[in-house]
């Protein structure tokens, strides 16, 4: 029994470096092999020891100093005709031309080890093809040519915008506090940033910006400029290189005179929000009739099949985090939860979908299954991170705290980017706690084959680690409707290259 079953989060297995994204961000670089080292080597075992004075000391000496002595006795010349003493007696020859042959030959290896490093950093130059820089200087021209502000604001290389002038432009509607505040347009979509977070809601949903919003002189609003090129509609972001100028103008309609603008409605939408068009529309994914059910489950089908379609496909994860203030709304208590006295919560959508998942899978006889983990505030996160990283740390007194930290990131996320804290996932199995041991059952088997049915996929599966960044999770399941879980399942991918996928067949 360990500490853990209560969180059921905690994985009792060694971490391998080799398999932990972590490898591949560095984390083993010390253990790579050296290049070994150019100096010459000491003799091995039954070769002569270089006497001092002797023609080895003396090549070692030129080649460790860079320097060679002249007429010392080690490597002597012939005698100078200028000189007046009798001439030395000469050693054997063979034993100075070896000297001076080894030498050349390091000579030799040192000018054409230099030749082919000089060569080798042409090459580079001329194929290297220096990374884009992003400008930073930009002079900003918000709803007319004439207003112009030369000024730039780049944070942590995000260039932002200046949201207030905007919302002058567009006539916006604000309101909140200082410390958050909705925009909303003509047609009633609104915008919402916390000053601070990276977290913004774009009518109602929560979208991650590259930069927390901020305040600025004049009390003016800056957020990113890539979070209104990508989902403001009705506003044409022109940004110019080669002027170095940012032009922000609403979308004149082709009725318009230059006396008489006609402006474009502002519209604010989530592209994993919008309506799926094109190649993505399959109508023929989701009909309850298809699924095989065994019970009549059709008083579940609103919800394993939600009409809101595109509703929860929200995407929570390493780099898109949620804030701490974020509590989903319609929690409801898990009724599968496991009988030990917890009291575990779900969306209400999902849970209900999860009902019927329970019914199917009991009539498969797995009937042992039961939630150990739904929603989890961001606190909770917090608390159980802490165990998990204080864990790691008391097992391997000698890793630092930031490698202890890589290692539980592996299986757990930290505070703000575990979508446990969006209420549309939960945790079930049949062991005392989650382990990896759970691909083995049976009843993981029918979970893989059946769980989109209801609506679920497996978040973090074994093929996709290096995707999801956490390490294969059999008892981790995530809500996204029937239909979103039918095409994952089909497609083989993780939320992450589906939602992807949406993107690009969105862009076509
Ligand atoms: N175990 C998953 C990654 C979480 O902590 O949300
Ligand atoms: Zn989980």
């Amino acid at each position: 029994m360990n500490n853990f079953d209560e969180n059921n989060e905690f994985v009792r297995r060694k971490i391998d470096p080799n398999t932990t994204p972590q490898n591949i961000s560095g984390r083993n670089l010390g253990q790579v092999r050296r290049p070994q080292n150019t100096a010459p080597r000491a003799p091995q075992n039954g070769q002569a020891k270089p006497r001092p004075g002797t023609q080895g000391e003396q090549l070692r000496r030129s080649v460790n100093s860079g320097v060679r002595s002249a007429g010392t006795p080690a490597n002597p010349r012939p005698a100078s005709p200028r000189t007046n003493h009798p001439p030395k007696p000469e050693r054997p020859k063979k034993e100075i031309d070896k000297g001076s042959i080894l030498r050349n030959i390091l000579i030799f290896i040192a000018m054409l080890a230099g030749l082919l490093i000089l060569g080798s950093a042409l090459l580079l130059s001329t194929l290297y093809v220096a990374p884009e820089k992003t400008k930073t200087t930009y002079s900003y021209y918000y709803g007319s040519d004439d207003k112009s502000t030369s000024e730039s604001v780049t944070v942590n290389k995000v260039l932002y915008m200046n949201l207030t002038e905007i919302s002058d432009m567009c006539a916006f509607t604000v309101s909140g506090t200082k410390a958050s505040l909705r925009y909303t347009a003509d047609q009633g979509e609104y915008v919402e940033f916390t000053i601070g977070s990276v977290s913004a809601k774009i009518n109602g949903d929560i979208v991650n910006m590259e930069g927390a919003a901020l305040v600025r002189e004049n009390e003016n609003v800056w957020i990113p400029l890539s979070f209104g090129e990508a989902y403001f509609g009705g506003i044409l972001f022109e940004r110019d290189e080669e002027e170095s100028t940012i032009k922000i103008l609403r979308e004149e309609l082709p009725e318009s005179s230059d006396e008489a603008p006609i402006y474009a409605d502002v519209t604010f939408r989530i592209k994993g929000s919008q309506t799926i068009e094109g190649i993505d529309e399959d109508p023929d994914i989701g009909d309850i009739a298809d699924m095989g059910f065994v019970n009549d489950l059709s008083e579940y089908e609103q919800y394993m099949n939600p009409s809101d379609r595109d509703a929860y496909l929200i995407l929570v994860n390493k780099t898109n985090s949620i804030s701490a203030e974020d509590i989903p709304e319609n929690l409801v208590s898990i009724v599968n939860v496991r009988q030990d006295g917890r009291k575990e919560q779900m969306v209400e959508c999902a849970e209900k979908a999860l009902e019927a998942l329970f019914i199917e899978m009991k009539s498969a006889g797995y009937t042992d299954v039961s939630v150990t983990s739904g929603y989890r505030s961001y606190n909770k996160q917090v608390s159980l991170f802490t165990t998990y990283l204080q864990r790691e740390m008391a097992n391997n007194p000698s890793l630092s705290e930031a490698e202890a930290k890589e290692i539980v990131l592996t299986y757990s996320a930290f505070p703000g980017t575990s979508e446990h804290q969006t209420g549309l996932c939960c945790d079930m199995h049949n062991l005392p706690s989650a382990d990896v041991a759970f691909a083995q059952k049976e009843a993981y088997t029918w979970l893989k084959e059946n769980c989109y049915k209801f609506g679920f996929i497996i978040r973090f599966p074994e093929d996709k680690v290096d995707i999801t960044g956490y390490s294969f999770e059999p008892w981790h399941y995530r809500f996204v409707g029937r239909y979103h879980a039918t095409r994952i399942h089909n497609l083989g991918m993780c939320l992450e290259e589906y939602i992807e996928h949406l993107s690009r067949a969105e862009n076509q």
